[in-house]
């Protein structure tokens, strides 16, 4: 089956043709974030309409590229939620638009499932029981995956993604955005061991995390030491690369650590790791000894596929459509999409008064 993916949740524009939810005939990104950048972050107006502009080049591109035409796509699948509304609804009517005008049919893909999915290119197959981090700019849960399209999340952040971390951190230090790759280019010239930061311990001993202490604890450090924020064009101070390294390593010990306790506990076949920050090389290179230690193979989805786009969402569709799965023309954009259809356990949570921000 040929399936045209879409995505546009957030602040790329993507489209992908991809065969069998396997093999990618293309895979078009545009990236807003020069756009962003003067910013420090996603302007959701700015981003909707950005959305509008590129659409229908960039589906265009895809097609060309794959070397396929209109009548030969079998059917359409967009990105549904989470994300900003004024984004997800671009692609939302654009793939309504297209699967009506051809009289395919269409789906709607929740984004995190996406990601989870961007493991299935240039990884063997995904052996279930699955445990997958799903790391991101919005996103750092933990999923436990019995069979393919059954989720159960087991791990959540109280607060700030890992992600959203990083690029709260690198504004803090004076660093472009987004923070996450250039704090771990700065994070290899600098010292770990020179700032000590804790890992967030979650008071009722659940398996979640928490990034937003560490945040104020880095904030405290640079003002207590007085570091000067870097300068535009000028190169980072040895202070900050030292608090780059100390900061990625924290973020990246409570990452792994919670995942491998996870995975004694649940004893899943394959561990994933997927999402905006799983091209991290330090995240990489700690997941792949703790799942030699736990004797498990690990996915990662190839740099292209780590941060947002269409061809993770066209695997995803893919899935869905073989299971029989529609979506009819009332369908529209969910910004708080949630991934979990096993063992909801929100109720309960809420009565121990247990919050997640995300
Ligand atoms: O998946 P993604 O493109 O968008 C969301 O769905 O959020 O992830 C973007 C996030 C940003 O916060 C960015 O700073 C982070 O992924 N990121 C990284 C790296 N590359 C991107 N974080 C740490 N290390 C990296 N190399
Ligand atoms: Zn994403």
């Amino acid at each position: 089956m040929l399936v045209l993916g879409i995505e546009t949740s957030c602040d790329e524009t993507a489209a992908a043709i991809v065969r069998d939810g396997r093999e990618i005939l293309s895979s078009v990104i545009s990236s807003q974030i020069e756009l962003h950048k003067p910013f420090g972050g996603v302007v959701p107006e700015l981003a909707s309409r950005e959305h509008l502009e590129k659409i229908d080049p960039i589906v265009e591109q895809a097609f060309k590229e794959a070397n396929v035409s209109l009548d030969e796509i079998e059917a359409v699948a967009v990105t549904q939620g989470p994300g900003l509304v004024g984004s997800l609804l671009v692609g939302v009517c654009y793939a309504k638009a297209l699967a009506f005008g051809l009289d395919i049919p269409f789906i709607g893909v929740n984004h995190i499932e996406g990601h989870v999915f961007s493991v299935a290119f240039e990884n063997p197959p995904t052996e279930f029981p699955a445990l997958a981090l799903i790391v991101s700019g919005g996103h750092t849960n933990i999923f436990y995956i019995p069979k393919a399209g059954s989720y159960k999340v087991v791990s959540r952040t109280r607060d700030d993604a890992a992600g959203e971390a990083f690029d709260k951190v690198a504004k803090m230090l004076g660093l472009d955005y987004p923070g996450g790759p250039i704090v771990e280019r700065l994070a290899r010239e600098g010292d770990a061991g020179k700032v000590k930061f804790p890992v967030a311990k979650i008071s009722d001993g659940r398996p979640d995390f928490s990034f937003s202490g560490l945040k104020t604890g880095v904030s405290r450090y640079v003002r207590e030491n007085n570091i000067s924020p870097a300068a535009p064009d000028e190169v980072p101070s040895q202070a900050i690369k030292d608090l780059c390294a100390s900061f990625q390593t924290t973020v990246v010990k409570s990452l792994v650590g919670t995942l491998e306790k996870l995975a004694r506990r649940l004893e899943p076949k394959t561990l994933i790791v997927a999402g905006g920050v799983a091209c991290n090389q330090a995240l990489q290179t700690a997941m792949r000894k703790a799942a030699e230690n736990l004797n498990l193979p690990v996915y990662f989805p190839s740099k292209h596929l780590s941060t947002d786009n269409a061809a993770m969402i066209a695997a995803a569709g893919n899935f869905h459509l073989e299971q029989g799965e529609r979506a009819n023309l009332q369908m529209t954009a969910d910004v708080t999409m949630r991934l979990q259809n096993l063992e909801n356990e929100d109720a309960q949570l809420r009565i121990k008064k247990v919050r997640y921000r995300l």
